[in-house]
């Protein structure tokens, strides 16, 4: 798939949608002029954080880069973070043998879209090849064997990334070093060693340390404050500490600002790079508001601190999330759901960037997204959902901006006339509740592109 279809200009690709009449029962405050991306200040997230200096970036899986999810990376979001596709045991599964694929294809993708990338990780304990994992190796070997694949892997990339995590998840909880394969093997000073590779094979990267728990002032934090005050010190090449903020809703340290001022009083940069904020499922609306608060902390102290670069989440939608798989029964941890319908947590990310309305708290909204697609012909999906308003009976409808064509649809009933498609419920989908929400889903015909079109909810 070409990038082709996801370089329209941005508010082309925004789903707006309006809910505006018969069959709107408010249970709340009514509504719905306004839902959704209807608010033109509320993005798209990069330019109102380019506008603050800031990045907003994401974690992405460069498999997924086409469709909707691919528009909304590369429409949102002025930074991207490969998953996993950069990690060792991705590039270099064989001793000798590489797999650069979805590494450069995210490359490209973000040049193609004007987007920095984080290149994510290069020493690390997990995610290593089975054959450096298992193999024995006297500390020479080790040494080389670290500063071979920072020269290879940083080298590959010399110049098109803007920032490296070149040392990544140091430290135990109460400070002391992890005992991994780098520290049992090299002492504490792998970390220098790394830094100073690194630095050799892309002096122009920023190159940081990179850790979980180290967002508030704690003990943790304290032993990474520690070391990059004396590598500073030592003249050791670093330029910046990433707080990943893996998070719970609810429990945002309160000393976040605090802890992202005192590393920048050292004079480093400080990112927020793997953001998501989990809860216990199912989600509902007084989660999804709290985490919204949550979302809009976590912006709001990178913003007020000069040194903190931005905050890149980790994955944007909740089906591209390794939350569930990690702690089950836990999930809805970034800010669009797994339908890409943006949360309450969207809309709070955009009001900490500078963005000026929020959402209503009563709201119908529609989703539109593309869930597959082929040569001449593709699946969509609308998905209307409701928070403090409910529906009774639906429209929906939308102008199609390149002639494609709806050829058969389920779940509601769809006409076409001209580029204007509207739908209608179908006898058993008619009512959406509040906390509800109804999908239906259409085949259709398009060539050249298929750009997403503006939903009105009706
Ligand atoms: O690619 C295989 C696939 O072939 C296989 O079918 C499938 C079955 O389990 O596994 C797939 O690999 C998974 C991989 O993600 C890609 O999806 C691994 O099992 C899974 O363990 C791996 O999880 C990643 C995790 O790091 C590993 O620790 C997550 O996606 C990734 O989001 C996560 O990211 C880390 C950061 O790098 C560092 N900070 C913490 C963060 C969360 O753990």
């Amino acid at each position: 798939m070409s990038t082709s279809r996801t370089s329209p200009s941005r508010s082309s690709l925004r789903v707006r949608c309006t809910a505006l009449f018969a069959g709107l029962t408010a249970v709340g405050a009514l509504l719905a002029a306004g839902t959704t991306g209807a608010h033109a200040a509320d993005g798209p997230l990069r330019d109102l954080a380019a506008a603050k200096g800031k990045v907003m970036g994401t974690a992405v899986t460069g498999s997924k880069l086409t469709g909707t999810y691919g528009e909304i990376a590369g429409r949102e979001f002025n930074a991207l973070t490969p998953g996993n596709a950069m990690k060792w045991g991705s590039v270099e599964p064989v001793r000798g043998t590489f797999d650069w694929a979805e590494a450069d294809r995210i490359v490209d993708f973000a040049e193609a879209h004007g987007q920095q990338v984080r290149g994510h990780t290069l020493v690390w304990h997990s995610q290593n090849p089975g054959w450096l994992d298992n193999g024995t190796w006297t500390p020479a070997q080790l040494g080389q064997l670290m500063k071979d694949h920072i020269a290879t892997e940083v080298g590959r990339y010399k110049g098109r990334l803007a920032t490296w995590d070149v040392v990544n998840e140091p430290f135990n909880e109460d400070g002391t070093y992890r005992q991994t394969l780098w520290y049992n093997g090299l002492g504490a000073d792998y970390i220098a060693q790394a830094l100073t590779a690194a630095r050799a094979a892309d002096p122009a990267a920023r190159l940081y340390i990179n850790d979980y728990n180290v967002e508030g002032v704690n003990a943790k934090s304290t032993a990474l404050y520690n070391l990059v005050k004396s590598l500073k010190e030592r003249g050791v090449p670093i330029d910046g500490v990433g707080l990943q903020a893996h998070l719970i809703v609810g429990q945002v340290p309160s000393t976040l600002q605090q802890n992202i001022q005192r590393f920048a009083d050292l004079g480093v940069d400080v990112a927020i790079t793997e953001l998501d904020i989990r809860m216990q499922l199912p989600s509902d609306s007084a989660k999804l508001t709290r985490q919204a608060a949550d979302y809009k902390a976590v912006v709001n102290a990178c913003v007020a601190v000069a040194r903190c670069v931005g905050v890149t989440v980790w994955g944007f939608t909740d089906s591209d999330s390794w939350i569930p798989d990690t702690f089950p029964g836990q999930g809805a941890a970034t800010p669009y759901d797994e339908n890409y319908a943006p949360k309450p947590a969207y809309h709070a990310i955009a009001e900490a960037l500078g963005g000026t309305t929020t959402p209503p708290t009563g709201a119908c909204t529609a989703a539109y997204s593309v869930t597959s697609q082929w040569d001449t012909g593709f699946t969509g999906q609308v998905r209307i959902a409701c928070t403090g308003a409910a529906l009774s009976s639906w429209k929906a409808g939308w102008t199609f901006g390149a002639g494609q064509r709806v050829t058969q649809a389920w779940n509601a009933a769809c006409s076409q006339s001209g580029a204007v498609v509207s739908c209608s419920n179908a006898s058993y989908n008619g009512s959406v509740p509040s906390g509800g929400s109804v999908t239906f889903g259409f085949n259709g015909s398009w060539s050249g592109s298929n750009p997403v079109p503006t939903v009105t909810l009706g």
